[in-house]
């Protein structure tokens, strides 16, 4: 099989419809990328590795570094989806030619197809740039993590109308530039249809209601990996719960010497 392209995405949304909605998950390691790969039309190495594999306490720490190991990681672990990689804060907003050794970066080194990058208006130059310049480009507007500082937390955007219609043009600016789709994130309904309709390249919403031309989820949450999540996460699993269970059930026969038995034992052959 081929691999999925950044035309063909595109092209899925022909005259404001999307036949075949996008489906989309964010994968940071390889096992993970070959389970999803063949389910997926994109995987989004996201910033979000800084919360779920690392830790920290939001995107804003994670580096470039981080971005390109799991990127590769990703790409080898996948042959069917396309690969984008989030430009992580502080390696874009500077200047477009900061962004372009930074997203030309990531693309050497992981052989991803496209990087993702925040922001509205304000950034469309940048992304302007970098499309002049043969770098596909995913925009994310909304509610955008990396300005947790600014925002003041995650909550939805667009509630406000002022705030809804600055969200319109910064989708709006963010297509203009090029970007071959959006991410929407954490927006009302009313306003995901309103962007929806208003772009010509698909919109792919996360917390952004089934409006949208796609749908992306952090993969741990939606298997069930986490405690708390988000209202808009729909969990398809509990694995928290099962890999309790079956690491108490290792644990247990550890402790009574039942594990391993002759199954999983070395010996001369008869
Ligand atoms: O970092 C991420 O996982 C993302 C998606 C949730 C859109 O940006
Ligand atoms: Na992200």
């Amino acid at each position: 099989g081929k691999r999925m392209t950044v035309p063909a995405l595109k092209g899925r949304k022909q005259d404001g419809r999307t036949e075949q909605p996008i489906v989309m998950l964010t994968a940071y390691t390889m096992r993970m990328a070959q389970l999803l790969d063949p389910h997926c039309d994109l995987l989004l190495v996201g910033d979000s590795l800084g919360q779920v594999i690392y830790g920290l306490p939001s995107t804003v720490p994670v580096t470039l570094e981080m971005m390109c190991n799991h990127g590769a990681a990703v790409v080898r672990g996948s042959w069917h989806a396309l690969v984008a990689v989030d430009m992580p804060f502080g390696s874009y907003e500077g200047s477009p030619e900061q962004a372009f050794t930074s997203a030309a970066r990531i693309m050497k080194e992981t052989g991803c197809a496209a990087v993702k990058l925040e922001g509205g208006r304000a950034i469309a130059p940048t992304i302007r740039f970098l499309t002049d310049r043969g770098i596909p480009v995913i925009g994310h507007v909304g509610l955008t993590p990396q300005a947790v500082n600014a925002l003041g937390g995650y909550g939805a955007r667009g509630r406000s109308e002022a705030e809804a219609a600055k969200i319109l043009d910064d989708a709006k600016g963010v297509a203009e530039a090029g970007a071959f789709c959006v991410v929407l994130e954490g927006v009302m309904e009313e306003l995901a249809t309103t962007i929806t309709r208003a772009i010509p390249v698909p919109s792919i919403g996360i917390g952004a209601s089934a409006e949208c031309d796609g749908q992306v989820l952090v993969t741990e949450d939606m298997l069930g990996l986490f405690e708390r999540t988000p209202r808009f996460v729909k969990r398809y699993d509990d694995l928290a719960t099962r890999i309790g269970n079956a690491v108490e059930a290792y644990a247990g026969e550890v402790r009574a010497r039942s594990f391993p038995t002759a199954d999983q034992t070395y010996r001369p052959k008869a």
